[in-house]
């Protein structure tokens, strides 16, 4: 006769494949990878440790990293049912790639943690009980409240990371004591709520999560230390400060202005002086014909246009190597065709009311709208 399992209780066969008595998972754990690979095995080993006891499955979102992070989690998955590996091809996002392990997962609990060992493991089986039990839908892993620390952060990185906290708790009232944390744990029924909302772009996803939930996620934080990073190097530069604006601008306009369209709109402006800087140089220093001044001014500008935007306003869908030729002629043809929507809007608003300002501003709001939504379908595609 063999033992009789338990309710809720754990067989060893279970427990290796990360269920529980009923075959269900408890927590998932979501783990955002780019060039991670000496990384993921640690951290792998630790989850082990740590999460003893629990159901839990740790799923790795790597974005096809140049150094074959995903071909390490492969390995691990292969001896370990419980590690998963989402391989995302020509995208690039933190957040984007946390709001899609936490939607392919199926636990009822999901958290989110760096790969490179900063944040703290341990406090995984806490942060669980307070979802369990109810007391908390949203745990904040908070290295600003007593207990906590950012110790390994150079005096550079502490004051962005408070400035950051700071403008964001006054602009989006927001009141958890952490919110650029990157360490967290959710419901994920509550999670599947607000995740259409949420921006795939960017960094900030607890924030994100926050300011979306405008305080109705009953949220407990729990202190830890950031540790220092084991191997490789921060992915956050001098853009996620952008990002992090973006933010703000689209919470605050309640998704009306994205950072991307305000971007996209200030290289338009940029391109009107590259435009009027080569008219005049044509026309003064070469002498050229001003018809022939005019389009050069205009090929020129478009030629700005597209690499600013391709550096700047899509950066997170850069095009690369022979897709940049490609992308610049859909550019060309995109502009042509919305400078034939600018004139034609002025031309009618100037029919009906001849202020030339308002007839010319109409017809300038008219070419960028057509720009950018035209580049957003033809140049930089979502893939
Ligand atoms: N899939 C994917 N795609 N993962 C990424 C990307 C990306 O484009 N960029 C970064 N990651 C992964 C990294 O591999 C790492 O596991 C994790 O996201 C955090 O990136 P780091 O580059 O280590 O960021 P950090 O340590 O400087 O910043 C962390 O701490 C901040 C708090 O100060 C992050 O957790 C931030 O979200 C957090 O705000
Ligand atoms: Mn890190």
């Amino acid at each position: 006769m063999h033992e009789a399992v338990r309710p809720g209780a754990q067989s060893p066969q279970q427990q290796a494949a990360g269920r529980d008595a009923g075959g269900l998972l408890q927590l998932s754990v979501v783990v955002p990878t780019f060039n991670e690979r000496d990384n993921v095995t640690k951290l792998y080993r630790k989850l082990e440790t740590a999460l003893s006891g629990i159901a839990w499955e740790v799923v790795f979102v790597d974005d096809n990293s140049p150094d074959g992070t995903w071909q390490v989690v492969r390995e691990l998955s292969h001896q370990d049912a419980r590690v998963r590996c989402i391989r995302r091809i020509g995208r690039r996002g933190l957040s984007g790639a946390c709001i899609e392990g936490i939607l392919a997962s199926s636990a009822p609990y999901a958290a989110v943690m760096d790969a490179d060992l900063q944040h703290d493991e341990a406090q995984l089986p806490k942060m669980l009980a307070l979802l369990d039990s109810g007391e908390a839908e949203l745990v904040v892993g908070s290295r600003y409240i007593e207990g906590g620390s950012a110790d390994s952060f150079d005096r550079q990185r502490a004051g962005a990371s408070a400035l950051a906290t700071e403008v964001a708790k006054r602009t989006l009232g927001v009141s958890v004591a952490d919110p650029m944390s990157g360490f967290f744990m959710i419901r994920r029924d509550r999670f599947e709520e607000l995740a259409p909302q949420l921006s795939t772009q960017g960094f900030k996803i607890l924030l994100d999560i926050v300011a979306t939930a405008h305080g109705k996620l009953r949220t407990v934080e729990v202190p830890y230390s950031f540790g220092t990073r084991l191997h490789g190097e921060s992915k956050l530069d001098s853009m996620v400060a952008l990002d992090f604006l973006g933010l703000v601008l689209a919470k605050l306009t309640n998704d009306t202005i994205s950072l991307r369209f305000l971007l996209f709109a200030m290289v338009g402006g940029s391109g009107l002086v590259v435009h009027l800087t080569t008219l005049f140089i044509a026309l003064e220093m070469f002498k050229v014909p001003f018809a022939e001044a005019q389009a050069a001014g205009a090929f020129v500008a478009m030629t700005t246009n597209f690499i600013l935007n391709n550096f700047l306003t899509y950066r997170d869908q850069r095009l690369k190597g022979f897709a940049i030729l490609r992308g610049l002629i859909a550019f060309y043809l995109v502009c042509s065709v919305g400078l034939f929507a600018n004139v034609g809007v002025a031309f009618s608003v100037y029919d009906q009311e001849p202020i030339w300002w308002l007839a010319g501003a109409a017809g300038a709001l008219m070419g960028v709208v057509w720009n950018y939504a035209m580049s957003g379908l033809f140049v930089w595609r979502k893939r």
